[in-house]
């Protein structure tokens, strides 16, 4: 029988490049041999991107209730555990996902004022016990991060969504959170200084990662 595989997230604000460096992480491991199933949240699954879609959609026609925005978020999560991450860990497959709960404790949580019990009641029973494994937090001041989005968003010519609209106190209250959030769990949560050239944040991402693979073997 095969060992239950691990889960791997990837976390921070905008532009600190989480995507940029959940391909290498997953192409790490692919190299050792290791199956890899590469997903994000909120989404991963035709069902659940298109609740990405509706939490994104940056109409403001009709604003987004705080409440629905939590709600839709595990919602979305419910379901890409159950159709995607559950079914690959338990084969065996590591999955690796861009963005995960530390996400919502840092937006809807410190972003929105969301009181952390309300997002714990709802982490527990959408997650049944259920953790990342490793969690790699990319932090980076959030000015530095958003002149990188600026140069993707110049360069992809894409609209801002409703996140990327949000102010620059947000964005701090998103990044304490995050912080916080490795402080309580240090044992899980590896906080990894993102503002240094990609070669530089890669050696980092890198090293930790090799340190928990080598323990978990
Ligand atoms: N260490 C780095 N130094 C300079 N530029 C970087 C670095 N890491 C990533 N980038 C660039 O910054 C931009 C944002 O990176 P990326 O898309 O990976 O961030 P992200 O965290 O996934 O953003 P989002 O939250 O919007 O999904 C990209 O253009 C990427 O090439
Ligand atoms: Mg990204």
């Amino acid at each position: 029988m095969s060992q239950r595989g691990r889960f791997i997230t990837l976390e921070g604000g905008e532009g600190v490049g989480k995507s940029t460096n959940l391909a290498l992480v997953a192409d790490w491991l692919e190299t050792r041999g290791i199956e890899v199933v590469r997903t994000r949240e909120p989404g991963g699954t035709a069902r659940t991107e298109a609740i990405r879609d509706l939490l994104l959609d940056p109409d403001v026609a009709e604003p987004l209730d705080d409440d629905a925005e939590l709600l839709l978020v595990f919602a979305a999560r419910a379901q890409h555990l159950a159709s995607k991450i559950r079914p690959a860990l338990a084969r065996g497959a590591w999955v690796v996902c861009d963005r995960f709960t530390d996400a919502t404790f840092a937006y809807q949580g410190g972003g929105r004022g969301i009181a952390a019990s309300r997002i714990s009641a709802l982490e527990a029973f959408v997650q049944q016990g259920l953790q990342p494994d490793l969690t790699l937090l990319l932090d980076m001041p959030m000015q530095a991060a958003q002149r990188r989005l600026q140069g993707r968003l110049e360069h992809n010519g894409a609209q801002r969504d409703r996140f990327e609209r949000e102010r620059g106190e947000f964005f701090e209250a998103v990044r304490r959170a995050y912080l916080d959030r490795a402080a309580s769990a240090p044992e899980r949560i590896a906080v990894i200084d993102a503002s240094a050239d990609l070669a530089t944040v890669q050696h980092r991402l890198l090293a930790h990662l090799e340190t928990r693979v080598a323990a978990w073997r």
